[in-house]
């Protein structure tokens, strides 16, 4: 591990100016602070055939009108610059979307240490221009020597031992994930599409505004583990400008390059950090490791309003529960105008009841019977939409809301010149999961064990109140909300791929963003800028982001009964929407990220 403020960054600076004059068919500036990088204007003030001028509350903090970024042929959205340089450059040598996406992950893993990682897991929907589409499931699942009560301590007491620690980590499944990805949908060798992540992780990445603020964020959590020496340069995040190398990561890539999965599930890497891990106090073994196997799903696929959804089935409860929420919504003749009491109302309303079903019934799969089918079907929807009054809240206890709903996160989306799509998200649950860092291979663990029930019937630290078909076993996937999700227009052709971070707000983020463009027919822009609002059944209120409403829509919704909440940002997502003539890329205003087309 070293940290350099040298020269080399200037490598790194004239390559990111190098790659934006390579790209003069698209709009994206190389930047070289993420936290200020933006695309530019495209569309200078005009509003595209098909769309409508967004309005918003005058005291919201993004502008209605304001553009993506387009590319003529293909397009990455993810949370990093560089991560979405590595997707373009996998794109501009011939990838697809699934070969641009795999470097898109391994490459988050190394440049958004945060949220990007190999000690975590993801969902991956994909949707190939031929037809095929499938929903990879590359969840953690909990380690063998995993019990129901393992977090609770002698009085009965829930620990913090799910969220921060080596107990706190699933069985990742990233590195199975994303090479099985490339198995079956890839054109590209593994080492092709992982050499942009092997550069980054050996040339160094430089550090940004965005990522010296996110270690700074999370410095009471990194300085526990073994990640300060490296990320906690002398105490404090290192200098914005530096440039930031992981060696021992780039060992740890250069072997998954070489030997694929094998390298990182068996074998002397996996020797060395599950040693490092149980030496530390965690109970991963070489088993767990060995008989970790992502899934191949069937994408949940409904319809609304004549458009088609692909996304994400159990173990994500992310799908389902966005399929029942447009369902519900799907019944009205038209939604409500945008940001009014009604608006709020509806959309609240729906997710309320989509959440109570989400948080009692669904589970992995493997462990639980699901009622997929049930949840999804439009007949259901109408008996719940049934429930929705016009002028009142209502409570979730009055809807039989058991307890239960459900911090970091990355989506990307990538769409190729062919019109195949690739919707991933990708978790280590909270900010640099455990904290736990394996120095032996460079990368951070989850504490993706804080998303089952720990104690049913007790919140976890997402205030999810979880129940029983959610608790602790061995080899279990824990339930997730997240929601790749891509939208095919009526005629069956690709229009937009999304999902988001946020924990449950992944689910009402991505719906919302989806509701913007399909029924409010808004810009991709505005679709992502717009304010937004969440509803998980418990706690039961609803939360809208500060100034997203007028302080009258406030009032009136405070009048039917909601408990309204004012929240910071709900939600992080990246999108690609097709558009006249290629593609619009956006990530959200809300953060850092930055697409990246041609
Ligand atoms: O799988 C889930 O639903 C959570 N582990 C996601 C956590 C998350 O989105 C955190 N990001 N802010």
């Amino acid at each position: 591990m070293r940290l350099t403020s040298s020269l080399l960054i200037l490598g790194l600076l004239t390559g990111s100016a190098a790659r934006a004059q390579s790209r003069p068919d698209s709009t994206a500036h190389g930047v070289t602070d993420v936290g200020l990088a933006r695309g530019t204007t495209t569309r200078a003030g005009r509003v595209p055939e098909g769309r409508r001028k967004a309005v918003f509350s005058e005291a919201w903090r993004f502008n209605a009108g304001s553009d993506a970024v387009f590319g003529a042929h293909a397009m990455v959205a993810s949370d990093a610059p560089l991560a979405s340089a590595a997707g373009v450059e996998i794109l501009k040598k011939g990838g697809n979307a699934v070969d641009a996406a795999v470097a898109v992950g391994f490459a988050l893993a190394v440049a958004y240490p945060e949220a990007g990682n190999l000690g975590g897991g993801g969902y991956m929907v994909i949707h190939m221009a031929d037809g095929r589409s499938g929903a990879l499931d590359y969840r953690e699942i909990a380690p063998l020597a995993a019990t129901r009560d393992m977090y609770l301590d002698s009085t009965g007491t829930l620990t913090k031992n799910s969220v921060v620690g080596p107990l706190a980590s699933g069985v990742p499944g990233a590195v199975a994930g994303l090479t099985a990805a490339l198995k079956k949908y890839g054109t590209m060798s593994l080492a092709q599409v992982m050499a942009p992540a092997i550069r980054y992780a050996e040339q160094g990445v430089v550090v940004d505004s965005a990522f010296a603020s996110s270690v700074r964020g999370s410095r009471p959590l990194i300085a526990q583990f073994a990640g300060a020496s490296l990320f906690l340069p002398n105490g404090a995040p290192p200098a914005v400008g530096s440039t930031i190398t992981q060696p021992q990561l780039a060992r740890t890539l250069r072997a998954i390059a070489a030997r694929g999965r094998d390298a990182f599930y068996t074998g002397p890497i996996a020797e060395a950090w599950t040693s490092e891990l149980r030496k530390a106090g965690g109970i991963i073994t070489m088993a767990d490791l060995a008989g970790y196997q992502p899934v191949w799903r069937a994408p949940v696929r409904s319809t609304y309003r004549g458009y088609t959804l692909l996304t994400m089935p159990p173990s994500s409860s992310g799908g389902v529960t966005i399929t029942e929420t447009l369902n519900i919504l799907e019944g009205y003749r038209s939604l409500p105008p945008f940001g009014s009491t009604r608006w709020a109302h509806l959309l609240g309303s729906a997710y309320q009841r989509a959440f109570i079903d989400r948080n009692e019934k669904l589970a992995d799969p493997a462990f639980v019977p699901v009622p997929i089918a049930q949840l999804t079907d439009k007949r259901y929807a109408a008996k719940l939409r049934a429930t929705i009054g016009t002028t009142r809240a209502t409570p979730t206890t009055t809807l039989g809301g058991a307890p239960r709903e459900g911090m970091q996160t990355t989506h990307y989306s990538v769409v190729d010149r062919r019109g195949n799509a690739v919707a991933t998200t990708t978790t280590l649950n909270n900010l640099y999961g455990s904290g736990v860092y394996l120095s032996s291979a460079g990368f951070f663990l989850n504490d993706e064990m804080d998303d089952f029930a720990a104690q049913p019937g007790k919140p976890n630290m997402f205030g999810l109140v979880q129940g029983e078909a959610n608790a602790i076993q061995p080899g279990k996937r824990m339930l997730s909300a997240m929601s790749p999700t891509v939208v095919l227009d009526r005629r069956g052709k690709l229009l937009l791929v999304a999902g988001s971070r946020g924990g449950p707000r992944i689910i009402t983020s991505t719906s919302q963003v989806i509701l913007n463009v399909l029924d409010y027919r808004m810009t991709l822009a505005d679709a992502m800028a717009a304010p937004r609002l969440h509803h998980q059944a418990l706690p039961d209120s609803l939360t809208i982001e500060r100034d997203g409403v007028t302080p009258a829509v406030a009032d009136s919704l405070r009048a039917m009964g909601y408990g309204v909440a004012s929240g910071r940002g709900i939600g992080l997502v990246n999108a690609v929407m097709r558009v006249k003539g290629g593609y619009e890329g956006m990530s959200d205003p809300r953060s850092s990220g930055q697409p990246i087309g041609y």
